[in-house]
């Protein structure tokens, strides 16, 4: 399966409702980055943001956050409407932030940076629904997707059919129509995109042609 989440991070915030009615058809989530200018080396939007795109659609909004302190946060993204959370396994006390998420029924995401082992999620694999593997240094859209991640996405999805638990993988940065093959092969199945999506003439377009990449790219793989 491809899951596409077009990332509202490179969408014109003064226009936030018309450009995400813009990629609603073709995106399956939204993918909305929280940087807190302290884990990441840049600032962009919280709860209330979220609490807008919940009044204006009932799409699933996947959040990704960037924090060094999540936990002072993950209720007011619950009640800001988020269904899901990730945090990044780099802040620590890991433990309690899944209790804390699945508490609050939020979705239970933990993200990864590129230079982050695979080894330091392993044991949370039995509590969370996603896998967040960065494949950017998180901070900034429109940067240059990084093939050498590659190898840990295609470790992850092994360890993840090991456990027969439906955990996602989900990877972001650099993800084009180009790009998503290598990652979809790799048994990525959920594509965050936002410059290849929001910085296009035609976002639903690009959206749709990331979509087909992935569902091309995954397909054989499915029947071997
Ligand atoms: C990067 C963010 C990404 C980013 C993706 O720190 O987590 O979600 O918005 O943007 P593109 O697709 O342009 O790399
Ligand atoms: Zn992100």
């Amino acid at each position: 399966m491809a899951r596409l989440a077009p990332s509202i991070l490179s969408a014109d915030f003064a226009a936030l409702g018309a450009d995400i009615d813009r990629v609603l058809p073709e995106a399956d989530w939204l993918h909305v980055d929280v940087m807190d200018g302290h884990f990441v080396p840049n600032l962009t939007i919280g709860p209330p943001v979220v609490a807008a795109i919940r009044a204006h659609t009932d799409a699933y909004l996947d959040c990704h956050l960037m924090m060094t302190d999540p936990g002072d946060y993950l209720e007011a993204f619950a009640r800001a409407g988020a269904n899901h959370t990730s945090v990044h396994v780099e802040v620590g006390g890991t433990a309690r932030l899944i209790d804390q998420m699945r508490g609050l029924g939020l979705g239970v995401g933990l993200a990864l940076n590129p230079e982050t082992p695979f080894s330091s999620c392993e044991p949370w694999l039995d509590r969370i629904d996603l896998l967040l593997v960065m494949t950017v240094h998180p901070g900034f859209a429109g940067q240059h997707f990084m093939a050498e991640v590659v190898p840990k996405v295609n470790q992850a999805a092994e360890a993840v059919a090991r456990t027969g638990r439906p955990v996602a993988i989900e990877v972001d940065g650099g993800i084009d129509a180009t790009t998503v093959g290598d990652v979809a092969r790799a048994g990525a199945d959920t594509f965050v995109a936002g410059s290849a999506i929001f910085g296009q003439p035609d976002p639903a377009g690009a959206a749709r042609s990331i979509r087909q990449a992935a569902a091309a790219a995954a397909a054989p793989a499915r029947l071997l």
